[in-house]
C-alpha cells in the first residue's frame, strides 16, 4: 500500500487509521531520514489505541510503554545513533510476539536481528518540504491481515 500526505495533520490521520487496525501482536518498523515524521506517524498510532499520553521520541531511554484501549500496550523504540543495542534488543526479542503488545520500533537497524520477519514495514519519503509518501509492506500473516484492516 502506498499513501501519499500533504501535511502533519494526514500523516497522523494515517496513524490513527493504523491505531484502529491494531488487534496487540503486531510489530511495525518506521523506516526513513530524520524528520521525515515517524515520530508524527506514532502520534497518531497512540490515538487509535486510545491513549492519551504525549508521544515523545523515546531517543533517550530507548524504549517508551504507553498504556492503550482493550488492555493493548504501545512499546515504541528509537535506536538512533546506536552502533550496539546491549541489553535492549534481548528486552525487544522477548518482547516481540506477546499478546496485547504492539511494537513499533525507529531506526531498526541495529536491532534488524531480532526483529521478526512477520512485521510491517513502513518506509517514508519527503518529496518536498510538508509532502511524505509511506510505503507498507508485509513480510507475514500477522502483518498482512493489519495491512488488510488499514486498507479497508
Ligand atoms: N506531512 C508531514 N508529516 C509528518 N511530519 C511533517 C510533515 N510535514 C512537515 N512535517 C514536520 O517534519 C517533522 C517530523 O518530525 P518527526 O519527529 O516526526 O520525524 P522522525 O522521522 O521521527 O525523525 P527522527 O529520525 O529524528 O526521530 C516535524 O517537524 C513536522 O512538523
Ligand atoms: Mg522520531
Amino acid at each position: 500500500m502506498i499513501k501519499e500526505v500533504h501535511s502533519e495533520d494526514e500523516t497522523k490521520s494515517l496513524g490513527l487509521s493504523i491505531g484502529l487496525s491494531l488487534g496487540g501482536g503486531e510489530v511495525i518498523e518506521l523506516v526513513g531520514d530524520v524528520g521525515t515524521g515517524k515520530t508524527t506517524l506514532v502520534k497518531g498510532v497512540a490515538v487509535g489505541l486510545g491513549i492519551d499520553e504525549y508521544i515523545q521520541s523515546p531517543s533517550f531511554t530507548i524504549n517508551r510503554l504507553y498504556d492503550g484501549r482493550d488492555d493493548i500496550k504501545l512499546s515504541h523504540y528509537d535506536f538512533y545513533r546506536l552502533d550496539n543495542a546491549g541489553i535492549m534488543a534481548d528486552e525487544l526479542g522477548e518482547e516481540i510476539g506477546s499478546p496485547g503488545v504492539v511494537t513499533i520500533i525507529e531506526w531498526a537497524g541495529v536491532v534488524e536481528g531480532v526483529l521478526p520477519d512477520d512485521r510491517l514495514t513502513i518506509k517514508i519519503t519527503s518529496p518536498g518540504e510538508t509532502s511524505r509518501k509511506f510505503e507498507l509492506s508485509a513480510g507475514g500473516d500477522i502483518s498482512r491481515n493489519l495491512l488488510k484492516r488499514i486498507e479497508s
